[in-house]
């Protein structure tokens, strides 16, 4: 395909996918103006849009460089994606601190003193290209420091445990039923065949190789190898307990950062992620709640949908992303703004929207 063909397919896209955030903010002079080089490395990165017109951003970074390298076609999509205004400096703040504030999710409601929380964050590290650029070699040489680095990791009591990976050979490989069992169970990743947004972009390339998960005795602190970012590092716990979910995982960030590479960071985007999706803090907090009288018993995500987004919320199936609701109206919640908002505000927002949804669930 020309430059000036690949131009008129996104302009067509722009017309069909108006949700398209890569059609939408894609500027052709700018491209024009690009080198030819650079225009090839642009391509790769948009790809997965162009391919998949139903995208919502349609864009994955291949290298943490390509936030500043391509800002004026990614900056636009970013702000965008996160609701900030364009005149608006981004300058991704971390906190942690909850300050004594208390996010128990009892104090709603008794009945919600156990349902399913987790948090995760995506960290890539800075010694390799992203996912999407990623070489066969690359993958299994990052799974095996990664896996060093879980050998140091599992010598603390708190975070013991074990990794179990599903590249073809390792020393730490399950087999099929195991690692079946641990996606029924939401610990483990999907096949990432199957997805056509990462086929695309390169991500799920050489699959299975350098995949695997870290998985605490406890089961309650994970870490995913080889997904769509480097490492996703989670907390998950079946409780009310925001703080103490949130609290497990940075204990646990604040090990690993210690026994790996330097992670990759932007000082305006903060988290280098593969998808503009996740920048920022890099946080996605979510609880499995059951909401029956607002999905018709989880026949319906619609009205839920558009309601939870006047919340700052985005509603997903229990199976996860592009999943229906699970059986009672099972259905995830979590908050959608990852950039500019800090790791404690996110706890907040989603204490917040999970005390407004129980509300209107039970008005
Ligand atoms: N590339 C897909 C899209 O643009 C997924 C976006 C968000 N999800 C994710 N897993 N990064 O719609």
């Amino acid at each position: 395909m020309t430059p000036e063909q690949l131009i008129a397919r996104i302009r067509t896209i722009r017309g069909t996918s108006p949700g398209n955030l890569m059609a939408r903010h894609f500027d052709e002079d700018y491209f024009r103006s690009l080198d030819d080089q650079s225009r090839q490395r642009l391509r790769r990165i948009i790809a997965s849009g162009i391919e998949n017109p139903d995208s919502q951003m349609g864009a994955y970074a291949m290298n943490p460089e390509d936030y500043d390298r391509f800002a004026p076609m990614l900056d636009p999509m970013i702000r965008d994606f996160h609701g900030i205004p364009a005149q608006t400096a981004i300058a991704q703040k971390h906190d942690w601190d909850t300050g004594g504030m208390s996010c128990d999710l009892a104090a709603i409601d008794s009945r919600l003193k156990d349902v399913s929380m987790r948090v995760r964050v995506a960290r890539n590290v800075s010694t390799f290209p992203l996912p999407g650029a990623m070489s066969k070699e690359q993958r299994v040489d990052l799974e095996r420091l990664a896996a060093q680095a879980f050998t140091r990791l599992r010598e603390d009591p708190a975070f013991g445990g074990h990794y179990l990976s599903i590249t073809p050979g390792s020393p730490d490989e399950i087999d099929a039923t195991e690692y079946d069992r641990r996606v029924k169970s939401h610990q483990m990743f999907k096949d990432m065949s199957g997805d056509p947004y990462l086929n695309v972009a390169g991500i799920s390339a050489d699959w299975p190789y350098g995949r695997g998960m870290y998985v605490s005795r406890d089961e309650d602190f994970l870490v995913w190898v080889g997904e769509e970012d480097h490492l996703r590092i989670m907390a998950m716990q079946h409780g009310g307990n925001l703080n103490a979910l949130f609290e497990r995982l940075r204990n646990g960030l604040e090990r690993l950062r210690d026994l790996l590479p330097a992670f990759a960071t932007s000082p305006c985007y903060g988290n280098v992620t593969s998808c503009p999706t996740n920048l920022g803090a890099g946080v996605r907090a979510s609880l499995h709640m059951r909401l029956p009288a607002l999905t018709e018993n989880g026949r319906d995500l619609t009205g839920l949908k558009h309601q939870a987004k006047a919340l700052g919320l985005a509603i997903r199936g229990a199976g996860g992303e592009h999943s229906d609701a699970g059986e009672g109206g099972l259905v995830d919640i979590s908050p959608s703004a990852r950039l500019g908002v800090t790791e404690m505000e996110i706890m907040r927002r989603l204490y917040d929207g999970a005390a407004a949804l129980w509300a209107m669930e039970t008005a």
